[in-house]
């Protein structure tokens, strides 16, 4: 492997991190170990743009997609455009495989550089490609880019995972000039595809996050999808989105492939459509982020994901799904608890006695994991409201006069494990870290404070910032009996200055501080490895596979009213598997209760009520539901879904999970609008086995599921379907089938 290639001997297989720098000594040559192409022995090194003629052609394969290269007589690099057949075409400037801007590429290129002398122009020429089996499956190909007239290099890099389908994409950027070069752009990708290219992507705010997904034929132009909010990757929207060959996606066929990229900063998606062809490029938002790279260093871009389906959006999504458990998110394939927040219940107003009170009824109803929310911290300043205490994180002597560890011994002594809450990159003003770290925080000089939530992002590029924000994790999450955390992050940069970087590299804000939060979830994560983490980010500020990495699951949005969450569960399960979504029972939109729960049930399951508070009724629908889901949740958090009918503006949605082995699935129906009960046809089941049909959790009161108790065949139930119980708006009907002896 070559020897600035990221380690890939970490959890998972996403280049680690994301991004970053790394101070080794750059490579400017094909000094590169494992096999290089006999190509490279072909192609003149340095010289004039115009090398020896080439014709040589080599190909990124999984088992269902292939991307084609050829090196030109030009000596640059060149792909065909995806969409396209190869045969009849010869390779042209629109189809360079990394365009460069200022050597006479004209449209949105991949690059774009000031070298050390104030060129403003690269151009690239093929090097080599190297390939390496990292391990059965698992394919690493990197193409190495070098400028004739500069010891310039990139490589391209592709981790292909074959029988996925998936392809983790970055590039690595390095130099040997005589001072520093600006990066102006830095794409992680930039394929080409034909121009027949629908678009999906899923545009939202906060409370609204995924609940309106597009899809548009490109046209020529460029359409951004971007966000430049720095220290997440969006508020009003996600970086992923679905490109479509030949028209708008189908759940079940056609040509899709799913990008999404691996970054919580701010990023750019530039589909560039210039009558010819479409170009996507992908990465970091180039916005106000110019980045000095020093001689020797090496830039690594995020990792864009590529999940590519012949068979439509829902085979994209079960491979997306799998890859995720596998490399994506921490414990893929360990089930996750039911939890109870108190952030209902109480807000900020408990002390230890309230918090000891909610155990019994907690552990009453079948939760298993109880998450204290914020307010247990700030004593000159306490955490009583959210105006003040924020980066003073000692627990409040007044109401936990013992601290923490007495209150997560007493939840464990129930039976319950123990959460916290922490929101290490935030101080309130009315803060003691305030009033000594002033210049702690991002800030723009000479401009009035702008707060979001009356709070302040600490700059986490500041050693001394790095070393308190671990300080307040480790010794939190250190205390004897805490098991997991909600790591929130409340607020986004609006005036990105710090007075760390100096004038010269303020626009490294950006990207640094990305670069050291990874650090930090890194090492919380490698310290606490048994430790369950939620990201939390003013909803979904942080549903992205960057941060995932180091995390269990994410928040998909402050909205917690089970109809909303209905659409986004359905959209971002395009991207995201079931157990990596907090799903929580609240009394958000006033719904019934088994509706809450039943909506709640299809994503990883949790609970923010005030169970003393709650009517007998509902506590026995949310204490059924509990009990029905601790048997389903292997199906929903590990199993494969199949989205049957979509919620957007219809009367009811559904969908279903099957569990790996095809023995049991969990078919979820909610209607929206009264309409009439028409049967369900679930999909994924064994055509030629029994199941039997048990409604679970059935709501109180209604006549139970015409086909209860029967055993019918796997080809019967989804040609036929299951008629649910359920045809008034907000109702629900959750069925199990299970293989029959
Ligand atoms: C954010 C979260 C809430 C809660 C509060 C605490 O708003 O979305 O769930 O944790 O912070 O202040």
């Amino acid at each position: 492997m070559g020897s600035f290639f990221s380690d890939n001997g970490d959890r998972n297989s996403l280049s680690s991190p994301p991004m970053k720098l790394r101070l080794v000594v750059c490579v400017l040559s094909l000094a590169l170990s494992g096999v290089v192409s006999s190509l490279a022995a072909d192609v003149m090194k340095g010289g004039p743009a115009k090398a020896a003629p080439l014709h040589k052609t080599f190909s990124l394969k999984t088992a269902s997609f292939t991307l084609d290269f050829e090196v030109g007589d030009d000596g640059r690099l060149y792909q065909t455009p995806i969409g396209v057949t190869s045969a009849d075409r010869k390779p042209q400037r629109i189809d360079e495989a990394y365009p460069q801007a200022g050597d006479g590429y004209i449209y949105e290129p991949a690059i774009q550089v000031v070298h050390a002398d104030g060129n403003t122009s690269t151009a690239l020429l093929f090097e080599g490609v190297t390939r390496t089996n990292e391990a059965d499956g698992r394919e690493l190909m990197r193409i190495q880019l070098r400028d004739p007239a500069y010891p310039f290099e990139v490589a391209l890099c592709f981790r292909a995972q074959r029988d996925r389908d998936v392809v983790e994409q970055w590039t690595e950027i390095c130099h040997q000039e005589s001072g520093p070069v600006t990066l102006e752009r830095m794409a992680s990708a930039s394929p080409a595809f034909s121009t027949n290219i629908f678009l999906t992507h899923f545009a939202g705010d906060w409370a609204k996050e995924m609940l309106s997904p597009i899809t548009e034929q490109l046209t020529p132009g460029t359409k951004v999808l971007d966000s430049k909010i720095g220290m997440r990757a969006h508020q009003f929207g996600n970086p992923s989105f679905v490109l479509s060959l030949c028209g708008p996606p189908t759940e079940n066929s056609g040509q899709v492939l799913a990008g999404s990229l691996a970054w919580s900063g701010s990023f750019a998606l530039a589909f560039d459509h210039n009558g010819q062809r479409v170009r996507a490029l992908c990465g970091v938002n180039p916005y106000a982020s110019a980045y000095h790279l020093k001689p020797g260093e090496t830039f690594v871009t995020p990792t864009m994901i590529w999940v590519w389906s012949g068979n439509g959006l829902g085979e994209m999504s079960r491979k997306f799904h799998a890859w995720a458990r596998d490399f994506g998110i921490r414990d893929g394939h360990k089930t996750r608890s039911v939890l109870l927040n108190n952030w209902e219940a109480t807000g900020f107003d408990f002390d230890f006695n309230r918090i000891v009170s909610l155990y019994d009824p907690a552990k009453e109803i079948g939760t298993e994991l109880f998450l204290l929310d914020d307010g247990w911290f700030g004593n000159k300043y306490p955490r009583v409201n959210d105006h003040a205490g924020l980066g003073d994180w000692e627990p409040n002597r007044q109401r936990l006069p013992q601290g923490l560890a007495p209150l997560a011994a007493e939840a464990n002594k129930h039976g319950l494990q123990f959460g916290i809450w922490i929101e290490p990159e935030m101080v309130n003003p009315k803060s003691e870290l305030f009033d000594k770290h002033p210049d702690w925080v991002i800030r723009q000089p000479k401009r009035e404070l702008e707060l979001q939530r009356n709070q302040l992002t600490l700059d986490l590029t500041r050693p001394e910032v790095q070393t308190f924000e671990w300080q307040v994790i480790s010794s939190t999450l250190g205390v004897p009996g805490i098991s997991y955390a909600k790591w929130d992050c409340n607020r986004y940069l609006t005036q990105p200055g710090s007075s760390w970087l100096g004038p010269d590299r303020q626009s490294h804000l950006w990207i640094d501080y990305v670069h050291a939060l990874y650090a930090l979830m890194d090492k919380t994560a490698k310290a606490f490895p048994d430790t369950e983490l939620m990201l939390c980010s003013g909803g979904g500020g942080r549903a992205d596979y960057g941060a995932l990495r180091y995390f269990h699951e994410f928040w998909p949005s402050d909205n917690t009213d089970p109809v909303a969450r209905v659409a986004m569960q359905w959209d971002y399960s395009y991207f995201f598997p079931s157990m990596a979504l907090a799903g929580h029972v609240t009394h958000w939109g006033k719904r019934p209760m088994h509706f809450a729960c039943s909506v709640a049930m299809s994503a990883r399951f949790g609970m923010d009520l005030d169970l003393v508070k709650l009517s007998a009724g509902d506590k026995a629908i949310c204490a059924g539901a509990i009990s029905a889901y601790k048997k389903i949740r292997d199906v929903t958090q590990l199993g494969d879904v199949y989205r049957l009918e979509p919620p957007h503006d219809a009367a009811r949605g559904a969908l279903n999970y099957v569990s790996p082995d095809r023995t049991r699935a969990v078919v979820f129906v909610f209607q929206l609008k009264d309409a009439e009960a028409l049967p369900v046809h679930p999909q994924g089941l064994d055509p030629a086995k029994h199941y039997s049909v048990h409604e679970l959790n059935p709501a109180p009161g209604r006549a139970a599921l015409p086909q209860e108790g029967n055993a019918l065949t796997g080809a019967e139930l989804m040609q036929d379907g299951i008629v649910p119980c359920c045809a008034k708006a907000v109702e629900a009907c959750v069925v199990e089938l299970a293989l029959t002896p």
